[in-house]
């Protein structure tokens, strides 16, 4: 009894000591009993249609990746060629134990000009899901994930307020032909990233450049602008996404009822840094008018890379001397914590964790931050947080936007040149929380 007694004082002590200390108190998480998560609780891996399939030359990322200069390393190309390849994914995830598969269903190759259907394309998304179904997993399917038609930004883009009747009418559609193999959806995947990385100074010294970039891609296509989701004057285009999102959910509910909607939002801890922090107002810029908008959807999508320090003018930098990742952003797994609980309080929603992850080429560093950030999911989830999935970003190292292939988020490595997957030790260490349901 004693001992017992003196064992668990000595565990307090040190799980305080360590907390002060900025770091996870070891041995409570060692000595704690793991928690049996809900049994419908959704594990997944995630990609995006553009970012993997390759050969998306209709959309207009794929106009503003040729321009001459662009802001883009190289082309996306085959990317991870998935749109053949995809069997051998949906095999993956069904390996590692997860039982989800996010993925995003591309607009630009169902609609590939305006009012002109791909049967061709819905048939390819139709068999994806109907081999998710047979290998007894759960599909999460995005409609939109940054990219576009360009024939949509041609036209203005989201700037454009009769440009939302063009969204809906795509997810309308799509529900009715895809509707019934999946239960979850999200409409759009972080509309408010661009709103948030215009804290950041580098990305409002990069401004001229992507308006240049939209004014040459307009003379591309042939049009007098060009509007790319995250290029776009941002004060125009979010009241009309705001609009394009409801209006979706309510089409798309409108054929299928029993669909699970909501959106994703980019979320990261947000704190106020030294001296005068502008904080608030970042708040009420990037995140309020969301919140608001997501009030009556089924769940939120948090998605969350680490903490952002903000400063008086913006974001600041990270502190010398700390671990960064590949995108040059602080090794942070405990800012899945905050942004869970900060958003159930701020919305009021379920909670669906529908990106998490970090860019690193040490796969150790992948499992280390795994690790932690399901241990702050879990207190979450102890404070009473509807978490009902946690689905990591990526299944794939694939083609992360500007930077092209430097950055390596996946779970499974792609070779370059042959596209042969292979499964990363995080992959599996991932799947050994799934397969026992327990944090
Ligand atoms: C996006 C992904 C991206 C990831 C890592 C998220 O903002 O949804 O498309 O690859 O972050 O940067």
């Amino acid at each position: 009894m004693v001992d017992i007694m003196s064992r668990r004082r000595l565990m307090q002590v040190a799980g305080a000591a360590a907390m002060m200390a900025g770091a996870t108190p070891l041995f409570a998480a060692a000595t704690r009993k793991p928690r049996v998560l809900r049994s419908d609780f959704l594990w997944g891996a995630a990609t995006a249609g553009h970012q993997v399939e390759g050969g998306n030359v209709n959309s207009d990322s794929w106009v503003s990746e040729h321009l001459k200069p662009s802001a883009f390393a190289e082309p996306s190309g085959d990317a991870c060629d998935s749109w053949n390849r995809w069997r051998e994914d949906i095999d993956i995830v069904k390996r590692l134990g997860l039982n989800t598969y996010r993925f995003g269903i591309e607009w630009s190759r169902i609609e590939p000009e305006r009012g002109e259907w791909s049967l061709a394309a819905l048939a390819h998304y139709r068999q994806m899901l109907d081999y998710c179904a047979q290998l007894g997993l759960r599909a999460l399917v995005t409609y939109s994930h940054f990219t576009v038609p360009r024939w949509f930004a041609a036209a203005g883009g989201w700037e454009e307020p009769s440009n939302v009747d063009l969204f809906v009418r795509f997810c309308e559609k799509a529900a009715r032909a895809l509707g019934d193999g999946y239960s979850h959806a999200l409409t759009f995947n972080e509309p408010n990233l661009a709103a948030q990385l215009s804290w950041q100074p580098e990305f409002r010294q990069a401004m001229p450049m992507f308006a240049m970039g939209n004014a040459a891609a307009a003379r591309q296509v042939g049009s007098d602008r060009f509007s790319s989701t995250l290029t776009a004057d941002q004060a125009r285009a979010v009241p009309h996404q705001i609009v394009a999102h409801q209006r979706a959910v309510e089409a798309i509910k409108s054929v299928r009822p029993d669909l699970q909607l909501g959106l994703s939002l980019s979320m990261a801890d947000e704190q106020a840094g030294p001296g005068k922090s502008a904080l608030q107002r970042k708040i009420a810029e990037v995140y309020a008018p969301w919140f608001e908008a997501v009030a009556k959807d089924d769940f939120v999508g948090v998605q969350t890379y680490g903490r952002a320090v903000v400063g008086p003018d913006g974001d600041l930098p990270p502190l010398g001397g700390v671990e960064l990742t590949q995108t040059g952003m602080e090794f942070y797994p405990e800012a899945l914590e905050a942004t869970v609980k900060w958003a159930a309080k701020a919305t009021g929603r379920p909670i669906i964790v529908t990106e998490n992850g970090v860019a690193t080429g040490d796969d150790s560093r992948r499992i280390a931050f795994i690790d932690r950030a399901l241990a702050g999911l879990g207190r979450a989830v102890d404070a009473g947080v509807d978490v009902r999935g946690y689905i990591h970003w990526s299944l794939l190292d694939n083609f992360e936007w500007n930077r092209a292939y430097t950055a390596r988020f996946g779970l499974v490595s792609v070779d370059r040149n042959t596209f042969a997957r292979t499964i990363k030790p995080s992959g599996s260490h991932l799947g050994t929380y799934a397969r026992t349901n327990r944090i």
